[in-house]
C-alpha cells in the first residue's frame, strides 16, 4: 500500500527528494457526547480507517495538494505567502487552514511542499474525517520542517483553531485530540477542561463496536451545533451571578438541582442538565468499564442517547429508529447517536453472537420505516497520527 501511494506521488508530482508516507485515523466516540466545548469529559478511541497523505519538501514556497479522492479536482495550488481561504479550493481549504494556522502559532516553515491525500473514511458519518485531514497536515509539517517543540497535542489544538477560525466551524477537542493521540485498543479518558487524559484498556472481548450510517444528511449542523453552545455559554454565565464555575463540566448533578433557577429559561436548563448528566455518565461508565461492566456501560450509552434526544435535542427521527430498533435486540448492549447530532451515524456495542442478526434486522426495519438503506461498519481501534 505504502509503495503504491508513493508511485501515485511520483506519477502525479514527477521525481524528487525522497517522498515519505503519513496517516491520522478517524474517531468514534463511545460516551460523553457535546461535553467537550463544556469542559467535560469524552471517551472517545482512533479508529483504524484515516487519511493516508504522501509528502515532500519543495525548494520554493509552494504548496501544491492533490487528493485520490477529488481527483476530479486536481492539484489545488497556494502558496506560503497566500494560504487564504478560497471557496474553489474545497478540500483543500482544510489543509491550507491547518498551515495558516501553524504558522501563525509561530512554526517555523521555511519550505513549500507536494502532497498527496488519500482518505478511507466513510463519507457523511461524522467521524473525524476533517480533522484527520488537518492533523495529517500537522505531523507532515512537524516532521519535514522539524518542529520538534512543537507536540502532538500542539497538533490537535492547531487542528481545532484551524477549524474554528480558518473554517469556522466551532467544534471542540475531541476529534483533533483523539486522532493525534490515540492508542491501538484503548480509548482516551479525557477531562476537556484542563486535557489531561488516561488512556483506558478497551477490554470488549466478546463484543463488537458497530457504526451505523443512517444515510440521513447532516442538516444545517454547523448552525444547530452552534446553537446548542450559544445556550450553554449563557447559561453558564447565568449561574456565574451564584456560583464560581468556568465550565459547566465543573457542575455534579445534585449543586446543579440547587441552582439551577438562575437558568431563566426551560430550553437552556435541558441543554445544561444534557452537559452535566452526560459527564457524570462519561465518569461513571469508564468505572464500569474498569471493572469489567459491560452491561452497565451499555445502559449509561443507551440513557446518552435519551438525554441527546429529550434534553439536547440533537437526535432526528432516523437516529432514533436506528437507536430504538438496536435496543430491541437480545445482545445489543448500548447503542446511541454519535458525534453531533442531526443524522450521521450511532455506535452500538452489540455482541459478537448477535452482530448478523442487528445488522440483518436494525438494516430492515430501518429501510422500511425510513426508505434508507443504513451501512454498517465493525470498527477497529487503533493508533493515533503516525509516520508510516
Ligand atoms: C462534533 C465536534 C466535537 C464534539 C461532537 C459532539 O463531532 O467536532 O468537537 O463537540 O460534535 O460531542
Amino acid at each position: 500500500m505504502k509503495k503504491q501511494f508513493i508511485d501515485k506521488f511520483l506519477e502525479i508530482y514527477g521525481e524528487g527528494e525522497e517522498a515519505k508516507v503519513y496517516f491520522a485515523p478517524g474517531r468514534v466516540n463511545l460516551i460523553g457526547e457535546h461535553t467537550d466545548y463544556n469542559g467535560g469529559h469524552v471517551f472517545p478511541c482512533a479508529i483504524t480507517v484515516g487519511t493516508y497523505a504522501v509528502a515532500r519538501r519543495r525548494e520554493d514556497s509552494l504548496i501544491r495538494m492533490y487528493s485520490l479522492n477529488y481527483a476530479e479536482k486536481g492539484i489545488v495550488k497556494a502558496s506560503l505567502g497566500n494560504l487564504e481561504y478560497r471557496r474553489e479550493d474545497d478540500w483543500a481549504n482544510y489543509v491550507k487552514g491547518m498551515i495558516q494556522t501553524c504558522i501563525r502559532k509561530g512554526c517555523q516553515i521555511s519550505f513549500g511542499l507536494d502532497i498527496l491525500y488519500y482518505g478511507d473514511i466513510p463519507k457523511g458519518l461524522g467521524i473525524g474525517s476533517s480533522a484527520s485531514l488537518e492533523v495529517v497536515t500537522g505531523l507532515i509539517l512537524k516532521d519535514l520542517m522539524n518542529l520538534t517543540d512543537i507536540s502532538m497535542v500542539d497538533i490537535a489544538l492547531f487542528s481545532q483553531l484551524a477549524e474554528n477560525e480558518y473554517m469556522g466551524m466551532n467544534c471542540g477537542v475531541m476529534d483533533p485530540f483523539t486522532i493525534a493521540m490515540g492508542k491501538r485498543d484503548h480509548a482516551i479518558f479525557l477531562d476537556t477542561s484542563d486535557l489531561s487524559y488516561i488512556y483506558a484498556p478497551l477490554r470488549l472481548p466478546h463484543e463488537k463496536i458497530i457504526i451505523t450510517n443512517s444515510k440521513k444528511a447532516r442538516v444545517a449542523v454547523d448552525e444547530r451545533y452552534q446553537e446548542r453552545r450559544s445556550q450553554c455559554e449563557e447559561a453558564l454565565r447565568e449561574l456565574q451571578t451564584v456560583i464560581s464555575i468556568h465550565d459547566l463540566g465543573e457542575l455534579t448533578p445534585d449543586v446543579f438541582e440547587e441552582v439551577q433557577e438562575m437558568v431563566k429559561s426551560p430550553i437552556r436548563i435541558r441543554r445544561v442538565r444534557h452537559a452535566v448528566t452526560e459527564n457524570q455518565r462519561t465518569i461513571q461508565a469508564v468505572e464500569a468499564l474498569e471493572k469489567g461492566n459491560v452491561e452497565e456501560f451499555g445502559q449509561l450509552m443507551n440513557a446518552s442517547h435519551r438525554s441527546l434526544k429529550d434534553d439536547y435535542e440533537v437526535s432526528c427521527k432516523e437516529l432514533d429508529i436506528l437507536v430504538e430498533e438496536a435496543w430491541k435486540i437480545e445482545g445489543v448492549l448500548g447503542s446511541r447517536l454519535m458525534g453531533a447530532g442531526f443524522g450521521g451515524c450511532t455506535i452500538s456495542i452489540v455482541k459478537d453472537s448477535a452482530v448478523n442478526e442487528f445488522i440483518d434486522k436494525v438494516g430492515n426495519i430501518y429501510k422500511e420505516r425510513t426508505g434508507l438503506q443504513a451501512e454498517f461498519y465493525v470498527v477497529e481501534i487503533g493508533n493515533g497520527a503516525t509516520v508510516l
